[in-house]
């Protein structure tokens, strides 16, 4: 079945073939992929038409770094930030000790109730982490729930050196039977790679481990200082870097020779009050940029990505069209996917319907309940009450 989006005012394929949105567009979908776009003048018939009403349409966004399997409250720890206090990587160990208690029925409903939240603000591709376990049983059971219902799942057993254990003997676990027993269910190697965490050295033998078992890279690099995981992400040929608050020109300068991703996450640096990523110059220089949400109890508990996109527009200086592909295609490559994050013929139909006329409403009208309506693989998988116009071929 064939359907007919009409009635787009403004539509952001990301086609390398033109520059910018199209107006008064339309956008065939078929077989959950899509299938034609182009001016509304010229659209072919379809069995099935829906008229958004004027509204913009964007690819659905590609959160590329979350941390959705926990349990656990850290409000206290935050409020305790916004009254001077700084962040520190020991939080995690609170959200390990709650997560750990929970039952395996309550992990996952927790995780779907965070999906279902991502999905109502436009997200359709979503990368989930462990590492909130940091044992082997409890990294599993983490990993094995997330690949049920994540797109894609990244082992972070190097997120903290647990409380009595040595680091390196610690490393030693993470690269052995905890990555042995993980692997089925995960398509991705992290490592935490910053002081209180794991040291360039540690955070290496991590990443050759996940390489030599056939993992993808990512790395937490450079949130809290110059802590080397940029420069040890861009040797080792992450995919992406995450973080990247503090850059020197070389770690610019690596990046933007580098194909590794440099991925900004603007809500986690308004929650930990963390100078921004330099995300302008980052893009001047000719990096790849993401956006991402990093949902997590400790720095960063939003999945909005049309926050994280206006906050990038209104604090980071970046335009609109390079936070909307930043937090699209930029998220695609970070996750090395080419069948989502943007509406080029062929793509994933993953729309994103906004309730307004422009994209550029995301930043002109920060915090409103932007998100109209969400359909993923072509199915309407999230509305507004206020629903859709539709109808028949050859009908009204
Ligand atoms: O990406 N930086 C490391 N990990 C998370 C925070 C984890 C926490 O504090 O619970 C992040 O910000």
């Amino acid at each position: 079945m064939a359907t007919l989006f009409t009635g787009i005012g403004e539509l952001w394929t990301f086609d390398p073939a033109h520059d910018g949105p199209l107006r008064d567009a339309a956008l065939v979908v078929d077989d959950g992929v899509v299938a034609w776009t182009g001016p509304a003048s010229g659209a072919p018939d379809a069995d099935e038409r829906v008229d958004v009403g004027g509204r913009a349409v964007l690819p659905g966004w590609v959160d590329s770094h979350t941390h959705l399997v926990f349990d656990g409250d850290r409000s206290s720890e935050f409020e305790a930030r916004m009254a001077g206090e700084g962040y520190a990587a020991g939080g995690i160990a609170v959200t390990t000790g709650a997560t750990r208690a929970a039952s395996d029925e309550r992990l996952r409903s927790l995780l779907e109730a965070r999906l279902a939240e991502a999905y109502r603000g436009g997200t359709t591709t979503v990368e989930t982490k462990t590492g909130y376990g940091l044992t082997v049983d409890d990294e599993v059971r983490s990993a094995r729930i997330a690949a049920e219902l994540a797109d894609e799942v990244t082992f972070l057993g190097a997120h903290l050196v647990p409380e009595g254990w040595d680091a390196d003997e610690y490393v030693d676990l993470v690269i052995g039977d905890m990555l042995e027993a993980v692997r089925p269910h995960v398509g991705w190697m992290d490592v935490f790679c910053e002081e209180g965490a794991f040291t360039v050295e540690q955070s290496r033998r991590v990443l050759d481990a996940g390489r030599r078992a056939g993992l993808g890279l990512r790395v937490h690099g450079n949130q809290l200082g110059h802590s080397g995981g940029v420069a040890l992400a861009v040797e080792m040929g992450a995919a992406s870097v995450d973080h990247v608050n503090f850059l020197s020109a070389d770690d610019v300068e690596a990046l933007a020779a580098s194909d590794t991703v440099s991925t900004i996450l603007p809500a986690c640096d308004l929650s930990t009050r963390v100078q921004f990523a330099p995300a302008r110059q980052l893009l001047d220089a000719g990096a790849t940029a993401a956006i991402a949400s990093n949902c997590n109890p400790g720095t960063s508990y939003t999945s909005s990505m049309n926050f994280c996109v206006g906050t990038a527009v209104l604090q980071q200086y970046l335009t609109l069209e390079e936070a909307l592909r930043a937090a699209t295609v930029g998220g695609a490559r970070a996750l090395r996917r080419g069948d989502v994050g943007s509406l080029t013929v062929g793509s994933r139909a993953d729309l994103h319907v906004l309730d307004a006329p422009a994209a550029i409403h995301l930043a002109y009208r920060p915090g409103m309940p932007l998100t109209h309506g969400v359909w993923k693989r072509g199915r309407c998988v999230s509305q507004s009450p206020r629903g859709w116009s539709k109808g028949r071929r050859g009908g009204p």
